[in-house]
């Protein structure tokens, strides 16, 4: 049995991180290197040369594939060696596993099968905010030393900022652990808006927009099993109503791309897209340099759990408070596709 959801897709990266080398990673336990053809095709096989089992990542990469950095062997996307130096014929039984990838909206998805070699059962998901003229993004990653479902719990549930994150996008955290918060739940999707008019406006989002005293808050969270899209903003107090999507003032639109690695560490892909104010144009790159500076928070708190966690024995039974609905919802949820795998 697994331990983790499989027939699903996962984000590998991003496309900007596929350059001209192999790139070693795993996930779910699966060692596998990704790399870009020299003709632009994206590809990721088994992180082993059937030959001498030198890690492919270790090799080179060129128009046709990817060339083994020992004896030279060359693998297509595919996975089948189409070339054996010094040699004329490739031996039949000379591949590696193959991998389905694809690249949309600037994101690198993986499908993580049941069975090997059967086609996904269904379209990577869309993610049209990178495309999107309205705004620009910034990217990042991180490996995490902590399974990833503390990942999720950190994200459905927001109240944390006014805890952690006070040096850029908290406020009162009396506020964000009283907000109004609606969860609802869709399939395999969980949602959680929560509203907070009259919030003192936090440091990111004066570098950003030029709010007054007052603002209107708003952080809408969907949760999908290998990714989360947080979209969160604030318009000045008593302007635009904080539950209209199309509600003018500063957008955050965060990307929380979290695959496992392994049952203790997983791989954390974010961007961060947000809307310019015409006074103030270049105010995006603050944005994410703060961005990355507030997950840098989110890591310390995270892996001191998770080593926490482990100095006293593994997970205990939790006490639960109001704002664990979502976490908890995604828990079931990851739960019972672990147990369909
Ligand atoms: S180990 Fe790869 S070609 Fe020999
Ligand atoms: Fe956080």
């Amino acid at each position: 049995m697994s331990l983790f959801p499989l027939n699903q897709w996962y984000v590998a990266g991003f496309s900007s991180e596929l350059t001209d080398k192999p790139i070693a990673r795993t996930f779910l336990n699966q060692k596998m290197v990704l790399f870009r053809t020299g003709d632009g095709r994206v590809a990721a096989l088994e992180d082993r040369c059937c030959h001498r089992s030198l890690p492919l990542s270790c090799g080179t990469v060129e128009a046709g594939g990817v060339r083994c950095g020992y004896h030279g062997m060359l693998y297509a996307p595919s996975g089948q060696c189409i070339e054996v130096p010094g040699q004329d014929r490739v031996p039949t039984k000379a591949c590696v596993k193959a991998y389905h990838i694809v690249e949309k909206n600037h994101i690198l998805w993986i499908w993580m099968p049941q069975e090997l070699g059967v086609a996904p059962a269904r379209e990577a998901p869309d993610y049209p905010w990178h495309d999107d003229a309205r705004f620009k993004f910034g990217t990042g990653k991180y490996h995490y030393q902590a399974p990833w479902q503390l990942i999720h719990d950190n994200l459905l549930d927001l109240s944390h900022l006014g805890y952690v994150h006070l040096k850029t996008i908290g406020g009162n955290a009396r506020l964000h652990m009283t907000a109004d918060m609606k969860v609802t739940q869709d399939g395999d999707k969980v949602r959680v808006v929560r509203l907070m008019p009259g919030s003192t406006p936090p440091p990111t989002y004066k570098a950003a927009w030029p709010f007054g005293d007052t603002c209107d808050r708003w952080q809408e969270i969907e949760f999908e099993l290998s990714h989360l899209k947080i979209w969160t903003g604030a318009v000045e107090s008593g302007t635009d109503a904080i539950d209209d999507p199309n509600r003018g003032g500063f957008h955050m639109r965060g990307f929380h791309g979290i695959t496992p690695e392994t049952e203790e560490t997983c791989h954390y892909f974010w961007s961060m897209a947000s809307t310019r104010h015409p006074d103030m144009p270049e105010n995006i790159d603050e944005v994410i340099r703060q961005t990355a500076f507030t997950f840098d928070e989110d890591r310390a708190v995270i892996e001191a759990q998770y080593r926490n966690m482990k100095d006293f024995g593994g997970k205990p039974e939790w006490v639960d408070i109001h704002v664990d609905v979502g976490g908890n919802r995604a828990r079931r949820i990851v739960q019972r596709l672990v147990a369909a795998a």
